[in-house]
């Protein structure tokens, strides 16, 4: 444990670190990268070009050492975390390495102002963080391995079936190629996918969440092709396996990871939000809803900007068709003339607070949302607005998980 004096180092070095963070993120991670290239194979290069990671680890660490002396508060946060480091593979042997190019960022930014006593203090605090850390992810390594059909690091994957969803939007069943069992996850979680691509010798590690009901002898992901758009270049996981991959090819996957999770032991009625491709864990909530309480009241709201991206909306349809529990709503952002002919959409434009408060069947519901990054603001302060408690509020990042308020633990710059 730090003493009252390291302690105190710290909560008065937590400011002038944030202060100068972006400066010292950018060095943290010119030295990490190039002491340590092999990491490259596990970071998003996607992410650190647009800066979106690049300051969530740093601050994320800035953040716990200001609630050095309460850590057990943070555990969530810490959770949430290490579950994505668990299906990326992060180790106990990689923290040093982080602590070192984190420290050493600290003193070339600060000079002089870095003092061996703040150095010092900096470094004890990241090892009892550190430790904390490796400890939560020991403990979901030993649990992803040793599950019924669980496994270790990466397993191989065969393509069974490829389905198009949307214009857009592709599902794939996988099998394991071992043929042995696959572990069960609870609806909402996702699945690590590593691929290797011919242009750059790098392995990529995306996550997607799974999109069916558990229980299946497949797994199954559905994947947006990110196209390029004017200078932004297209994605480059979801365009080779939209572009790349056939039926028969073998993906590599960590086990099922994440706390973004249904609650089966809620009765209450439940609200599902999706905009876009973030409708994959709300369809395995919903799958696993029909399947597993079938007298628990669900309403699904889907966006899309029209009909021809709006993905699964037949298997939807069928499902609140056979099941009187379920009501559907969709709101389109730019009906094409096929979805104005067929009148099948519920709402012309975005979801507010105004539209909600008449589709929310009681604000005492759990609601489970998913929507591009933009909005998951503005979805989140439109339920408060309708009365939804923040205790029945749970949202999913389709990228690295930011706070929508006054975070305890603040993962973004
Ligand atoms: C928990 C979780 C669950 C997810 N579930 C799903 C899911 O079910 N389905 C799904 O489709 N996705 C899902 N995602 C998103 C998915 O992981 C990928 O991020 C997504 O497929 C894009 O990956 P990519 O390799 O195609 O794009 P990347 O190559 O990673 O690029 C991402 C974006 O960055 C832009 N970009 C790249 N380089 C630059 C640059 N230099 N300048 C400007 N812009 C740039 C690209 O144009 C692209 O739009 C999920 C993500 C998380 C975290
Ligand atoms: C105490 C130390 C650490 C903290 C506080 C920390 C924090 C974070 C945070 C906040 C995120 C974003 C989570 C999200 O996407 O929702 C993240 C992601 C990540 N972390 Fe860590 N991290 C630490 C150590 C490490 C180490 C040791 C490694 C391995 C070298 C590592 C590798 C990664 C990677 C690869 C990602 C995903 C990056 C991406 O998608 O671009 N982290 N970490």
């Amino acid at each position: 444990m730090l003493n009252e004096a390291t302690i105190a180092i710290i909560k008065s070095t937590v400011p002038i670190l944030k202060d100068r963070g972006t400066e010292i993120t950018k060095r943290f991670y010119e030295l990490l990268f190039s002491s340590h290239p092999e990491l490259l194979h596990i970071f998003n290069h996607a992410n650190q070009k647009q800066g979106k990671q690049q300051a969530a680890l740093a601050n994320a660490v800035y953040a716990a050492a200001a609630h050095i002396d309460q850590l057990p508060a943070i555990l969530p946060v810490v959770k949430q975390i290490a579950h994505k480091h668990r299906s990326l593979g992060v180790k106990a042997e990689h923290y040093p390495i982080v602590g070192q190019n984190l420290l050493a960022a600290i003193k070339d930014v600060l000079g002089d102002a870095a003092t061996d006593e703040i150095l010092q203090a900096w470094a004890d605090a990241y090892g009892v963080i550190a430790s904390v850390f490796i400890e939560v992810e020991q403990s979901m390594y030993d649990q992803a391995e040793g599950q019924d059909g669980g496994w270790e690091g990466f397993r191989a994957f065969v393509i069974q079936k490829k389905v198009k969803e949307s214009d857009v939007i592709t599902s794939f069943y996988l099998v394991p190629q071992d043929r042995k069992p696959i572990a069960g996850f609870e609806p909402g979680q996702y699945v690590s996918v590593q691929t290797k691509l011919p242009d750059d010798g790098y392995t990529h590690i995306r996550q997607y969440s799974l999109s069916d009901a558990p229980g299946k002898p497949y797994y199954r992901i559905s994947v947006k092709r990110e196209d390029a758009i004017g200078s932004r270049p297209a994605g480059k996981v979801s365009t080779a396996l939209h572009e790349k991959t056939n039926e028969g090819d073998v993906l590599l996957l960590s086990a099922p990871a994440g706390d973004f999770t249904l609650n089966r032991d809620d009765k209450r009625p439940v609200v599902l939000i999706s905009g876009g491709v973030g409708l994959t864990p709300m369809v395995s909530m919903l799958n696993t809803l029909v399947e597993t309480q079938p007298h628990r009241p669900v309403t699904f709201i889907h966006s899309a900007q029209n009909g021809s991206v709006h993905a699964m909306k037949e298997h939807v349809n069928r499902l609140a068709q056979a099941h009187p529990q379920l009501s559907v709503r969709y709101c389109y952002a730019e009906p094409n003339e096929a979805d104005q002919a067929a009148g099948t959409y519920h709402r012309e434009g975005y979801v507010d607070a105004d539209w909600l408060k008449t589709v929310i069947p009681s604000t005492n519901s759990s609601v489970y949302f998913c929507v591009p990054q933009p909005f998951m603001a503005v979805v989140n302060s439109a339920l408060k607005a309708c009365g939804v408690a923040d205790s029945d509020l749970h949202y999913e990042f389709f990228g690295p998980a930011a706070s929508l308020e006054q975070p305890a633990l603040q993962t973004q710059p």
